[in-house]
């Protein structure tokens, strides 16, 4: 769901027109729909309402202070991967006791800041991070709270750079060897282990997963909470959305369509995962992100020319890779649609932008309306995972980003000025 709809042959977010915003914010430039951010929210939180459960957006699908206010309104915790992502939460008036840190990198410097603003635990992802954190905690007089990420091997079925729940990546500690590490990390007088986490990977669009990864690791759970009192077991994130018509997926009632579609809706995730999980009786937490922003934004970009190269037609537009790298990255699909409606006949085209790399493309060879130079064009879904993997590639300033509720805007993040991109740049004194 969300509110990107059609008025007439105009594009809105909400009550306001993305036209509207395009001449006044400047192009490329990202709007969210806070409307959309707190229906997709609760929808999910009132899904898993038979359970005690906490959502901790994921905070680095899109980590602006305004969308980490709206959740922290909404009461969500958060799931941060860095010191930097738990300065932003505070910084955004949410509460570092319902912050939970991941990652497999933490510095001691990090370590020790979660440990100081009081987090609600670590996940932890490997034995030395274990020791570590054991070792800081007894260095600030404190214990910690921990929980392991748990590999369970598990293949989500998702694009092979976003799957994390098997042996062939990086992440948690492996199935088998779990409990022996919970034994041993009881024994340390500075760690406190307070909950299990996994995360299989994002983007998924079946429940099966999902479900194999629970019904595995749910008798673990039920056995480190007799043993050793663990109160949560956190499921991750990874609810996939709706990429391809993602225009057509505002509609209630095409999310009802009950069959034909990509799709997995929290009700149907909820209806799985909730019989499984509540004999636990454990405090259940979620890690979304994509779900909770994907479809709350869109990238609005401007077509700079129009050029034809042998057999192809190229869209050359205002925003590049530096602003969504997703297609370039993951040949990720995003809808691409004009912002005024006309009745044109559809061209065969790919959609580009202006860095000198050919993966920087938002589309190859794709029916698209005809467009004309100077036209406005909306790049779907581009919530999560687009502006927090910006770069300044090609000194290519970071772009601005818009909040809409209902019939108001504001503007959320300045485009970043040209001189802020050298701004810690010096010459060497030989070069003065
Ligand atoms: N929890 C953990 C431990 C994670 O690693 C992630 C995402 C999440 C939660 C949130 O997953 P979500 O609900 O958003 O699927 N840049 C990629 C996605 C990377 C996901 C990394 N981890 C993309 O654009 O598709």
């Amino acid at each position: 769901m969300h509110f990107f709809r059609y008025r007439g042959n105009e594009l809105f977010c909400e009550d306001v027109s993305l036209v509207h915003l395009a001449r006044r914010y400047g192009t490329p430039l990202y709007v969210y729909s806070q409307r959309t951010l707190e229906q997709n929210f609760r929808r999910l939180d009132e899904a898993m309402a038979p359970l005690r459960h906490l959502p901790c957006y994921a905070v680095k699908a899109n980590s602006n202070l305004a969308v980490l206010r709206v959740m922290a309104d909404l009461g969500g915790g958060f799931d941060v991967v860095s010191g930097g992502e738990l300065q932003r939460v505070l910084a955004a008036g949410g509460k570092a006791e319902r912050c939970i840190f991941a990652g497999v990198a933490k510095t001691e410097k990090e370590i020790a800041q979660a440990l100081r603003a009081g987090i609600y635990c670590f996940n932890v992802e490997s034995v030395p991070e274990l020791e570590r954190i054991d070792r800081v905690a007894a260095d600030l007089g404190t214990v910690a709270p921990v929980a392991v990420r748990v590999n369970p091997d598990v293949a989500a079925r998702t694009h092979a750079k976003i799957t994390t729940g098997t042996y062939q990546n990086k992440f948690g500690i492996a199935f088998e060897q779990v409990e022996g590490v919970y034994a041993r990390a009881a024994r340390r007088r500075h760690l406190w282990l307070r909950g299990l986490q996994m995360h299989i990977g994002s983007q998924l669009v079946r429940v099966d997963p999902f479900e194999q990864a629970v019904r595995k690791v749910a008798p673990l759970a039920h056995r480190l909470k007799d043993r050793y009192g663990i109160e949560f077991f956190s499921i991750g994130g990874g609810l996939g959305i709706v990429y391809e018509q993602a225009l057509a997926s505002g509609d209630p009632a095409w999310w009802q369509s009950p069959q034909g579609r990509r799709m997995l809706t929290p009700e149907v995730y909820a209806r799985r995962l909730v019989p499984l999980l509540e004999p636990l009786g454990l405090r259940i937490l979620l890690e979304p992100g994509r779900f909770l922003t994907g479809n709350a934004g869109v990238l609005v970009t401007r077509v700079e020319y129009i050029k034809q190269t042998g057999s192809k037609t190229f869209v050359i537009v205002d925003a590049a890779m530096t602003e969504l790298i997703r297609p370039a990255f993951y040949d990720a699909y995003h809808e691409i649609v004009p912002l005024r409606r006309r009745k044109t006949p559809a061209v065969v085209c790919d959609v580009v932008g202006g860095v000198c790399e050919s993966g920087d493309y938002f589309c190859k060879d794709r029916a698209l309306p005809r467009v004309r130079q100077g036209d406005l064009l909306a790049i779907l879904s581009a919530g999560a995972y687009g502006s927090v993997m910006a770069s300044n590639y090609n000194t290519r300033p970071l772009a601005a980003e818009v909040l809409v509720s209902g019939s108001r805007a504001a503007l959320v993040r300045k485009r970043q000025p040209v001189e802020a991109i050298w701004g810690l740049e010096q010459l060497a004194p030989w070069q003065q």
